[in-house]
C-alpha cells in the first residue's frame, strides 16, 4: 500500500512537504505543490481524508460547472480543479452550460440533489439567486474565472481590467488609434471588465472611447468571425482589433484571411486567455495570458478550506483572489513591424510621462 513516504521519495521532497501540500493550504511554493500533486495523481495515492469524509457523511464528490467545454480555456481550469480535489479524495462531476443561464440553474439544482460537498463554477448568470440557494442548502461554493455583480468574496479571477488595459496600451504604443473591440456577451462580468480596461487605456491616450466601434459576440470562434465581418467592411478605417477572448480572435484571423486583409500589416489583432492554439507557429496570436491552471487549483483549495471551516463553525466566506495577467506579445500585433502608413506615431500621453 502506498504511503506518504513513497510520494515524498518519488517527488524528491520531504514527507513534511507532502503533508503540508495535503493538509496546509498555504506554506509551499506553487511549483512544489504541483510536483507533489502530480505524483499523488500519477501513483494513485489517496490520503486518509477520504475515509474521514465517508464517516462524516460527505459524498466525496464536487461539482464543476463551466460555460463552454469546447473553449480550450476551460479544460486547463478543470485540470487545476481536478488535480487538487482528486488529491484530497474527491471525484469531480463536470457540467457544461453552453453559456446558458437556464442550463446553469438546472445543473446547480441537480448537484444540490446529488448532495455534492461543494461546487466550483464559472457563472454565466447576472444575479446571485443561485448562491443563496446553495447557502440555504449548506453547500459551499467558489466562483472560478468569473464573478457576479455584488459578489466580492469566494472567487478566483484574473485582473481583467488590467489585462485589457495592457493589451490596448500595447496597440496604442504601436501607433494604432482606430481600434475596435470585439466583445463577449455584455452580461458576462469578465467581458465588461475587459471593456472597462479598453476604455481606460484609450481615454488615457486622449481618444473618445465611445467613438470606437464595439461589436458584441458570444466568446466563440464563429461569433468572432461574424463580428470581424461587421467591423472590417469596405468603409472600415480600423487598423487594430482587441478581441475579448482567443477563440473569437481566431475567428477574426479567419475573417481577415477571407477578406484578404493582411495580419499584422493591415490589421493588428490581440486576444485574451492565451489558449494553447495561440502559440501555434501558424497562428502566433498576441494575447493576454490568464493563469488558467492556477485559477482552477486555487479555487479548489479555497473550496476545501471553506468546507473545513464550515465544519468547524468558522466563517464561511473567503477572500476574493485576484491573479495577475501577462501580455504575451507574438506576431499578430505586429510589434516587430516598422511604423505603418495610416497609423499615428507612438506618442506617450502626458499621464504616462
Ligand atoms: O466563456 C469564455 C471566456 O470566459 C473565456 O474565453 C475566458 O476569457 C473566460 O473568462
Amino acid at each position: 500500500m502506498l504511503t506518504i513516504r513513497d510520494i515524498a521519495r518519488e517527488a524528491g521532497v520531504s514527507t513534511a512537504t507532502v503533508s503540508r501540500v495535503l493538509n496546509d493550504l498555504q506554506s509551499v511554493t506553487e511549483e512544489t505543490r504541483r510536483k507533489v500533486l502530480e505524483t499523488v495523481n500519477r501513483l494513485g495515492y489517496r490520503p486518509n481524508g477520504l475515509a474521514r469524509s465517508l464517516s462524516t457523511k460527505r459524498t466525496g464528490t464536487m461539482g464543476l460547472i463551466i460555460s463552454d467545454i469546447t473553449n480550450p480555456f476551460f479544460p486547463e481550469i478543470a485540470r487545476g480543479v481536478e488535480d487538487v480535489l482528486n488529491a484530497y479524495g474527491y471525484n469531480v462531476i463536470l457540467c457544461n452550460t453552453d453559456g446558458h443561464a437556464e442550463k446553469e440553474a438546472a445543473y446547480i439544482r441537480l448537484l444540490v440533489e446529488k448532495r455534492v460537498d461543494g461546487i466550483i463554477f464559472a457563472s454565466v448568470r447576472t444575479d446571485k439567486s443561485d448562491l443563496s440557494d446553495l447557502d440555504a442548502n449548506g453547500i459551499p461554493w467558489v466562483l472560478a474565472g468569473r464573478t457576479l455583480p455584488g459578489i466580492d468574496r469566494d472567487c478566483v479571477v484574473v485582473d481583467n481590467i488590467l489585462g485589457a488595459y495592457q493589451a490596448t496600451q500595447h496597440l496604442l504604443q504601436l501607433g494604432h488609434r482606430r481600434i475596435g473591440y470585439v466583445s463577449g456577451p455584455f452580461h458576462v462580468s469578465v467581458n465588461m471588465e475587459r471593456l472597462e480596461g479598453f476604455r481606460q487605456a484609450t481615454s488615457g491616450y486622449g481618444l473618445n472611447a465611445s467613438e470606437l466601434p464595439i461589436v458584441e459576440a458570444d466568446f466563440k470562434q464563429a461569433g468572432g468571425y461574424a463580428a470581424a465581418l461587421r467591423l472590417l467592411g469596405p468603409q472600415s478605417d480600423l487598423t487594430a482589433l482587441f478581441v475579448a477572448n482567443d477563440l473569437m480572435a481566431i475567428g477574426v484571423l479567419e475573417a481577415a484571411h477571407d477578406l484578404a486583409i493582411q495580419v499584422p500589416e493591415d490589421l493588428a489583432v490581440v486576444g485574451f486567455d492565451d489558449i494553447p492554439l495561440a502559440a501555434l507557429h501558424t497562428i502566433q496570436l498576441t494575447t493576454v495570458a490568464q493563469p488558467k491552471y492556477e485559477i482552477g487549483a486555487v479555487a479548489a483549495r479555497m473550496l476545501l478550506d471553506k468546507i473545513d471551516r464550515v465544519n468547524t463553525d468558522g466563517d464561511r466566506s473567503s477572500a476574493k483572489v485576484i491573479l495577475t495577467p501577462k501580455l504575451q506579445v507574438r506576431r499578430t500585433s505586429g510589434a516587430d513591424l516598422s511604423p505603418q502608413i495610416g497609423r499615428q506615431p507612438a506618442t506617450v500621453p502626458d499621464a504616462e510621462k
